[in-house]
């Protein structure tokens, strides 16, 4: 069974290229994807408090009977906990439904600019990394100017996660990550499976290589550096979409990939929505 290959963090912790994304699975059904995940390879999984599933993930975690120290498990909190006290207490209510001791990283879901506090709420992870109950600090959705103001006071996230995809390469906020040190994780890296997958640039690449579409766009991201989090609960795309460490696109294919982006942003703006 290959596994992914991982990036060093900031701080030290080493995360999965490739992981699974569990929205919007209900505890039942995440209980038995993270499970058949984790006997197929993934040792990188994606929940949040505001995914519900939390105590699902925590249940197929322990199905799997894998060490604790094989997985790399990420979970995020919403806005009523942004503050240093109250991101100590969406810990306690995460680890608790996980089931889990520590928390490898946690991330800040939304900045939610609009309460003020997005900077406190990492200050509240790095204290936890202190504390050794989290592995790495992180954020969702921070746009540069958000991270901006968490640098301005000291704090450097290890993670940002953001909606990234061909069709939305983000090629600005990628660059003020790399200049940082800050790893970009893709979130809904195959556009959600829609028409992404159908496009030309992408199926002649993957007829080229004998793939399916969505290998080539995951291979696009990790082959990037970028790591992808692609939600299914199907064990044959659970299996192909783990399945891209053992090809290269070239740089030709890269390049046409980058003629998909439609120039717009992420589908919601983090300046005017978060929860
Ligand atoms: N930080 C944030 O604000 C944020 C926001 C949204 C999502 N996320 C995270 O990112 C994860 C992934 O995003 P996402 O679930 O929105 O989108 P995605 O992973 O880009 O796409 C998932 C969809 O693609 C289908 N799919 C998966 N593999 C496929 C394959 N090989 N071929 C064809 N179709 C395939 C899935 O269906 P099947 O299950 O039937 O295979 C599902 O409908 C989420 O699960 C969540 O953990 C984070």
């Amino acid at each position: 069974m290959a596994l992914a290959p991982t990036v060093q963090l900031r701080s030290g912790a080493h995360l999965p290229l490739l992981g699974l994304g569990t929205w919007p699975l209900d505890d039942d059904e995440a209980a038995a994807t993270v499970g058949r995940a984790i006997e197929t390879g993934y040792r990188l999984i994606d929940t949040a408090e505001n995914y519900r599933n939390e105590k699902g993930v925590g249940e197929g975690i322990r199905r799997s009977g894998i060490a604790r120290e094989e997985l790399f498990v990420t979970t995020k909190f919403n806005r009523e906990h942004h503050g240093r006290d109250g991101v100590r207490r969406a810990f306690e209510t995460s680890a608790r439904l996980l089931g889990l001791e520590y928390i490898d990283l946690l991330l800040v879901h939304w900045p939610n600019p609009d309460q003020g506090h997005h900077v406190e709420a990492v200050q509240g992870i790095a204290d936890l990394l202190e504390q050794g109950l989290v592995r790495a600090v992180g954020t969702s959705n921070y746009k540069p100017a958000h991270l901006q103001q968490v640098l301005d006071a000291g704090v450097v996230p290890d993670v940002n996660q953001i909606q990234l995809d061909p069709q939305r390469p983000r090629i600005e906020d990628r660059a003020f990550h790399d200049e940082h040190g800050i790893v970009t994780e893709s979130w809904s890296p195959l556009g959600q499976g829609g028409g992404l997958l159908q496009e030309s640039a992408v199926v002649a690449i993957a007829e080229t290589h004998g793939l399916t579409p969505a290998q080539v766009v995951l291979r696009w991201h990790v082959q990037q550096g970028l790591v992808a989090i692609p939600k299914s609960s199907d064990p044959n795309r659970l299996a192909q979409n783990l399945d891209v460490f053992g090809f290269e696109l070239s740089a030709e294919e890269i390049a046409s990939l980058y003629t998909l982006d439609t120039g717009q942003a992420e589908i919601v703006d983090s300046d005017e929505f978060g929860h």
